[in-house]
């Protein structure tokens, strides 16, 4: 049994008493979401009304899951908590990093050499400290949590944006930075900003081509890529129980590209069948005993305008296959109006690659509806114009759909299987004949950015469902509208592809050989944790320095950064992706993309030691070489955007002590304290001004530091001037003792050693 039974059973143990003295607060029915989020606050958090979109809330969720390029620096980081295993059901997925370009096999083995370091140190890292390892090609994390750990009612964080896949079974699932890993895995309280609530109600019935992807890709349309932002869509209606699991699971994944904070849909008999597919009967029947619980309240199915911040209707029996993109994923065509689209645009009709699979679209049901399609080619002796790819979501997927012949039938076309990985959604791709020149391709994933799947800026990547996909990959025409349409096959003749026909789970059930668990050891202190030492990718953390106990004196300004400063300006990706494990190596991004307010270029701050320019990771070191802190200065809203961990170790490891600025974004203010700097705001956002590039600062007043009670910050001027400034911080004690120990981490490490 892979999953945490006494952990579930615990959760439905607890979930009617904490949804009913939630409701006695509240005095009215409740969404399923907010049942969700209630019954998982953290121990102490006050039960009362939150203000949507506006208060943030500690909750405690049941399990954490990481892929493999996140999971480096959230475990380089949990190391240091002193922990002996880590305070939740956890896991790690090896997908990200395969690369695919010749086929499962052959790319697997590749990816094992490349990567062997980072395997190696994920793998004995989970063995010491209790966490669940998925070996490379075991499958992609979403797929594998859905078959696996999801459960209606529960709640889980995973570092990865498409973790709102697991909504498909009724489980409330964040995608989060590395950092707020490390809070759960440590048993820290979690916050998150109270999402408002978006309703959508579903209708009728889906029939012939049309799919579940085809409403998120209408949904997707409706609200752009950020009408979802700090949003929980929930999905109800008698259209909602007509999906299959896995189809609502697909369009809770794409709840991401529409900036939502995460997608659910209310338990029914399909997640029971599903659960029970998946050898997960005792799960389904303790859902089934409180299943009124893991639904909305009838009231709220009456009259959703009043408790919904939005409310958006779909008709699925009038619900048209969509293709949506290129380039953004909101940009929703219906099938019948796409061939006018792609001639009005001046799109490359050709379709040169269809790609199918991926976390969000390689459910059993999802293979056998695409292989109908497939098989027809063969059938109807139809030639199939474009390259086709297969990505499978998990080895269990596979392995049953080798099985039932689904994969002979895409190998027929000429499809290539490739890894259980990400593989080409997340750019790891090595296209053959990637053309420099305007040129098109069409997937089932959830993503279309520019240069997303095979770094090529003129590929126009479109999304669709599998059997979509599937269709145009034989016709190779982007103006093919497979419902009306005929194509000439190699007899000559007119030859119409019928309608899709799927098979919701296996009718021999699932079967797999090796899934690619590897269960962590029962007692792990005798584990050795594998870091190379000469390794570039991965160099294990040494706890930052507590406070020396006294104000800080002598600070030089390393950069006062002009308008927009983003985790991105602050800590790039990119190239700079294959250091996320390697603090050190990673820390020579440190603020490189932030604009200099005295020169108004990037990357080039004055080094006051030497009174020369210089790259700012640079003028860090000289500082911190010195045995000088340094302090940031920022405009408005500072450190908006991902939740990356990286934007606040990297200061701190390179020797900044605070950061000012007029205002923060709030999970970055919190992840810098978290490392154990000041994160301080201007008293008076014009004193922003008053600060020079010559400054040497003192931040005084920490002795007798207090909740709401202003600092104050000397700024010495180069010409002997200074001016003396009030500062604001929202430090409450605990968070204080974060700092006074060097780090959250610091300070969990002396605990767990008291
Ligand atoms: Fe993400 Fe695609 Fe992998 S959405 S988890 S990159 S398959």
């Amino acid at each position: 049994m892979l999953f945490d039974f006494d952990m579930i059973q615990r959760v439905y143990q607890q979930l009617p008493e904490r949804v009913n003295q939630a409701r006695k607060v509240l005095n009215r029915p409740m969404t399923l979401a907010e049942k969700i989020l209630y019954a998982h606050l953290y121990p102490g958090q006050e039960i009362r009304e939150f203000q949507r979109g506006k208060d943030y809330v500690e909750f405690a969720p049941d399990r954490v899951a990481m892929q493999d390029a996140t999971a480096q620096m959230a475990l380089l980081q949990f190391m240091l908590a002193g922990k002996s295993k880590v305070a939740v059901p956890s896991t790690v997925h090896c997908d990200h990093l395969i690369l695919a370009k010749n086929g499962a096999e052959q790319d697997l083995e590749e990816a094992l050499g490349r990567n062997k370091e980072v395997y190696d140190f994920l793998s004995s890292v989970s063995n010491k400290y209790g966490i669940g390892f998925w070996k490379p090609g075991a499958g992609i994390i979403h797929q594998v949590v859905l078959e696996n750990y999801a459960f209606p009612g529960g709640m889980m964080i995973g570092t990865d944006s498409h973790t709102p896949n697991a909504g498909g079974l009724g489980m409330i699932a964040i995608g989060v930075g590395g950092a707020d890993a490390v809070d759960v895995m440590t048993g820290m309280a979690w916050e998150l900003l109270f999402p408002k609530l978006i309703g959508v109600k579903l209708t009728g019935k889906l029939n012939g081509w049309a799919s579940p992807k085809d409403v998120i890709l209408k949904v997707a349309g409706i609200l752009t890529v950020k009408g979802g932002t700090n949003a929980i869509i929930e999905y109800f209606g008698e259209g909602a129980d007509s999906l299959s699991c896995t189809g609502k699971a697909t369009i809770c994944n794409m709840g991401a590209e529409v900036g939502a904070t995460t997608s659910v849909f209310a338990y029914d008999h399909r997640m029971r069948a599903y659960l029970e597919a998946t050898g997960r009967k005792e799960v389904a029947d303790l859902a089934e005993s409180i299943k009124e619980y893991l639904r909305p309240d009838a009231e709220v199915y009456e009259n959703p305008e009043k408790y919904y911040d939005q409310v958006i209707e779909i008709n699925l029996s009038e619900l048209e296959p969509h293709i949506n993109g290129p380039f953004t994923p909101d940009l929703a065509w219906p099938l019948s109006k796409f061939a006018e689209a792609v001639e009005k645009n001046n799109w490359p009709d050709k379709l040169e690659v269809g790609l199918i699979g991926s976390c969000t679209n390689s459910s059993y049901e999802d293979l056998t509806r695409a292989a109908s399609v497939a098989k027809q080619a063969k059938e109807k002796k139809l030639k199939v114009q474009a390259e086709f790819t297969v990505t499978p979501g998990s080895e269990m997927v596979r392995y049953t759909a080798e099985r039932d012949g689904l994969l002979d039938e895409f190998e027929a076309i000429g499809g290539v299987v490739l890894a259980n990985a990400c593989g080409p959604c997340i750019g790891q791709w090595q296209r053959h004949n990637n053309p420099d020149r305007p040129n098109s391709i069409m997937t089932s994933f959830n993503r279309n950015f520019a240069k997303r799947n095979d770094g090529n800026p003129k590929t126009h990547a479109f999304v669709a469902s599998p059997e979509i996909v599937t269709a145009f990959a034989i016709a190779g025409s982007l103006k093919f509208n497979p419902m009306t349409d005929t194509l000439l096959n190699e007899e000559g003749k007119e030859v119409k592809l019928d309608e899709p026909k799927g098979i919701e789970l296996p009718e021999k059930g699932f079967d797999v050989k090796d899934n690619g668990y590897v269960a962590p050891a029962e007692d792990g202190s005798q584990v050795e944790v594998k870091v190379n030492p000469q390794s570039e990718r991965l160099q294990l953390l040494t706890p930052f320095p507590a406070w020396e106990g006294a104000d800080l004196k002598g600070l030089k300004l390393l950069i006062k950064a002009k308008g927009k400063c983003t985790t991105d300006h602050i800590s790039m990706a990119g190239p700079w992706l294959k250091y996320r494990g390697h603090l050190d190596n990673i820390s020579n991004n440190l603020l490189i993309g932030a604009v200099n307010a005295f020169n108004g270029e990037t990357n080039k701050v004055k080094n006051q030691l030497t009174g020369e320019y210089d790259e700012v990771p640079k003028v860090a070191r000289a500082y911190k070489a010195a045995g000088i802190g340094s302090v940031v200065v920022g405009d408005e809203n500072y450190g908006e955007g991902s939740s990356r961990e990286h934007a606040a170790m990297e200061p701190r490891h390179l020797g900044v002590r605070a950061v000012i600025v007029k205002s923060f974004a709030r999970i970055h203010e919190t992840n810098l304290k978290k490392q154990g700097m000041l994160a301080l705001t201007f008293a008076n956002p014009a004193d922003y001004d008053k600060v020079q590039e010559d400054d040497t600062i003192d931040i005084l007043g920490l002795e007798s530091f207090a909740p709401g009670k202003p600092l104050t910050v000397v700024l010495h001027h180069k010409d002997g001037s200074t001016d003396e400034i009030k500062v604001n911080h929202s430090y409450n004690e605990a968070q204080f003792e974060w700092f006074k120990a060097g780090s959250a981490l610091n300070l969990i490490r002396q605990q767990s050693n008291a």
